[in-house]
């Protein structure tokens, strides 16, 4: 049997008599990378607070280690020797890198031998080791971020706690976090409990996703699952599937479904029944536009005028009207090629298989 490191049971939290989190039901598996992915205000730091111990719920229990620590001080005290944080807004100290990153060990009382070697380990670890003798103070945003991870891994933590480790970082000190960030994962068995709004980043990182709105955990599973099967109209939303059609299922043969969307029959794999009301989700990426009607063996084509372009990087969203509207993506070369034009019409096409059914709860 494989005991979660850390589980609650229904834990909540509430400021001013409000909750602002229900409910929470999580474990979190020794040695894997598990990632809180939801919008600002969703709650991420809230429960980080209290997975990490430095709050205690107003309701429910938490459990680390197959220990209750809820509200027993001396055991909360003992895990949190164990863990280890990178707060959001990280807070360096007006000294050199080296006594920065040295400062844990110090609390702990380690001899100055220990702490000169887990130093430089954790320096190198974070890539940050020419700075050793700069002021700390001095650094950027994505290198004191760094010299925080780096204090934060050099007390040899079982359990890792990063809060927003990128926010309002630019994308390239982003990714060389994100690198360090993979290579410590790589290296070392350590848990590694994270925050991010940033659901690309959880999908780079993580070995597990929980994906929390609105105080609540939505769903968890693996970037995989979350990304391809979202199980709810809001995930759906915050994962990017850009088209999220409403209908009732009015047709089946076998688990080929037709669906009726507003009049529209678009056609699904789907094992629920006939009379059900469902959304599809269909991923922009997966629609293909074409200027006639091709004889591939996809099931769904419809004809449409394309109402908006816009440019996003290397990418061009094509949004087409074709009795519902339609969000495809294709790259600059093809949208060049197919001469596409604001209101030109094209053959927009997607596979049965392209189509991800969700029941409709609301
Ligand atoms: N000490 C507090 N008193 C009152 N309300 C609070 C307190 N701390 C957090 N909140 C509220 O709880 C909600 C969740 O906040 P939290 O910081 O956990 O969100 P978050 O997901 O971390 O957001 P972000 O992505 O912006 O960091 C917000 O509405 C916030 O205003
Ligand atoms: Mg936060």
């Amino acid at each position: 049997m494989t005991m979660a490191l850390i589980e609650t049971v229904n834990i909540g939290q509430k400021y001013a008599g409000q909750y602002i989190l229900k409910d929470v039901n999580l474990n979190i598996n020794r040695g894997e990378v598990f990632a809180l992915i939801g919008p600002t205000g969703a709650g991420k730091t809230t429960l980080l607070r209290l997975l990490d111990l430095l709050e205690v719920p107003a309701s429910g229990s938490v459990y680390f280690d197959g220990m209750d620590v809820t509200d027993n001080k001396s055991l909360r005290l003992q895990a949190r020797r164990r863990m280890s944080f990178v707060l959001q807004k990280p807070v360096v100290f007006n000294m050199s890198v080296y006594n920065n990153v040295a400062c844990g060990l110090r609390w702990r009382r380690e001899k100055e031998a220990t702490i000169r070697q887990r130093v430089s380990r954790a320096l190198e670890l974070a890539d940050m080791a020419e700075y050793i003798n700069r002021n700390a103070r001095t650094l950027s945003g994505g290198e004191t971020q760094r010299v925080a991870i780096a204090r934060a891994l050099a007390v040899a933590p079982e359990v890792l706690f990063l809060d927003e480790p990128t926010a309002n970082l630019d994308p390239i000190s982003t990714s060389k976090i994100e690198e360090v960030l993979a290579h410590i994962i790589g290296d070392q068995k350590t848990t590694v409990v994270m925050a991010t709004h940033n659901m690309s980043q959880g999908q780079r990182l993580a070995d597990r996703i929980g994906v929390i709105m609105n105080g609540e955990i939505l769903q968890t599973g693996s970037p995989g699952d979350i990304f391809s099967t979202p199980q709810k109209k809001e995930v759906a939303e915050f994962v990017g599937v850009d088209n999220i059609l409403s209908g009732v299922i009015v047709n089946r043969d076998n688990e080929l479904v037709t669906i009726d969307i507003g009049g529209n029959l678009i056609q699904a794999i789907s094992d629920y029944p006939i009379g059900e009301e469902v959304h599809a989700l269909i991923r922009p990426e997966d629609i293909t536009l074409a200027p006639r009607k091709d004889a591939s063996s996809a099931r769904n084509t419809f004809e449409g005028r394309i109402a908006r372009i816009f440019p996003v990087g290397a990418l061009v969203r094509v949004e087409v009207a074709c009795g519902f509207p339609l969000l495809a993506v294709v790259t600059k070369r093809s949208a060049e090629d197919l001469s596409l034009a604001v209101n030109k019409r094209v053959y927009a096409t997607f596979k049965a298989t392209a189509v991800h059914i969700i029941k409709r709860w609301n």
